[in-house]
């Protein structure tokens, strides 16, 4: 697996300005944790917010942890209450298969309006609802980002294996919802930027039935995937809003 140097004391979200309010959603996560582990100890941050599912108990005092079920927007607009402003939002939640194990499927005779409804309230409307609460808490001017972890399955032009169709299908409309939300944005906050991002395969319970056809030097860590997520989102300009990136930079064909 591939590991990625700690950072040391400088700023990995160094383009934001200093006393930055960044909000991870999905703390509980695998790349969401590992995110909040390199995101706590970033110089640049004022405020720490980290929306999950699941309470934490015995928790770092200078993380403001809320429990959150983003397919309940009731508990996203609640949460969102306590938030004055944010500069840089990560929506780092996802399902892949379902917590009684239903793996993706794999053939037309496997659809089902469940699976459907399920990937679709996770990966697709539970972002775009977030995005509707923590939007308007974007500063009127200067740098803001919101990015929500998608997939290169979700890209149509890219799917040459098929299958997985809840899935593939849940990710390519989250990725239309960003482009839409670029659009609205870039009239009422101009310099802010709203993209996906793919992280490549990360170990994680979300990939780990699916990793036995991995080669090991495509796998990262979570800590790796996480430095790389930063990274890009770093380096992300208002050109790039309403696109859909890969760990690498490199953009994801719609
Ligand atoms: N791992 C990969 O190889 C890979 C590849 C491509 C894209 N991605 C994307 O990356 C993102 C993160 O995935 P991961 O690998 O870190 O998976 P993960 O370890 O399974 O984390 C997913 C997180 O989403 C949270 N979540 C699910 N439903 C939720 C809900 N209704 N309300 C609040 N939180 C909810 C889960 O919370 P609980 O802990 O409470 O269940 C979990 O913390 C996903 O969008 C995934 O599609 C991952």
């Amino acid at each position: 697996m591939i590991e990625q140097p700690q950072s040391s004391g400088h700023s990995q979200i160094s383009s934001f300005k200093s006393d930055a309010r960044v909000l991870v959603v999905g703390g509980q996560g695998g790349i969401g944790g590992a995110l909040i582990d390199q995101l706590s100890s970033d110089p640049l941050i004022a405020e720490l917010h980290v929306w999950s599912r699941q309470h934490i108990e015995g928790d770092d005092n200078a993380i403001k942890r809320v429990d959150v079920d983003i397919t309940d927007e009731t508990s996203i607009a609640a949460a969102a209450a306590s938030l004055e402003h944010i500069d840089l939002v990560i929506v780092a939640t996802g399902m892949l298969h379902g917590r009684d194990g239903t793996a993706p499927e794999k053939s037309w005779k496997d659809l089902s309006v469940g699976q459907f409804t399920d990937n679709f309230l996770v990966n697709t409307i539970g972002p775009a609802l977030i995005a509707k609460h923590v939007l308007p808490r974007f500063p009127r001017r200067g740098r803001a980002v919101f990015a929500a972890l998608s997939a290169r399955v979700g890209s149509i032009e890219d799917n040459r294996l098929g299958g997985w169709y809840s899935y593939r299908a849940s990710k390519a409309a989250l990725n239309q919802v960003i482009k839409s939300l670029s659009i609205e944005l870039s009239r009422l906050r101009p310099d802010a930027v709203c993209v996906g991002l793919h992280p490549g395969t990360v170990d994680t319970n979300l990939s780990r039935p699916f990793q036995a056809n991995v080669d090991a030097a495509k796998l990262f860590t979570q800590s790796a995937a996480a430095g790389h997520l930063l990274k890009v989102i770093d380096g992300l300009t208002t050109e790039d809003t309403g696109g859909v990136f890969a760990w690498d930079g490199t953009r994801v064909p719609s």
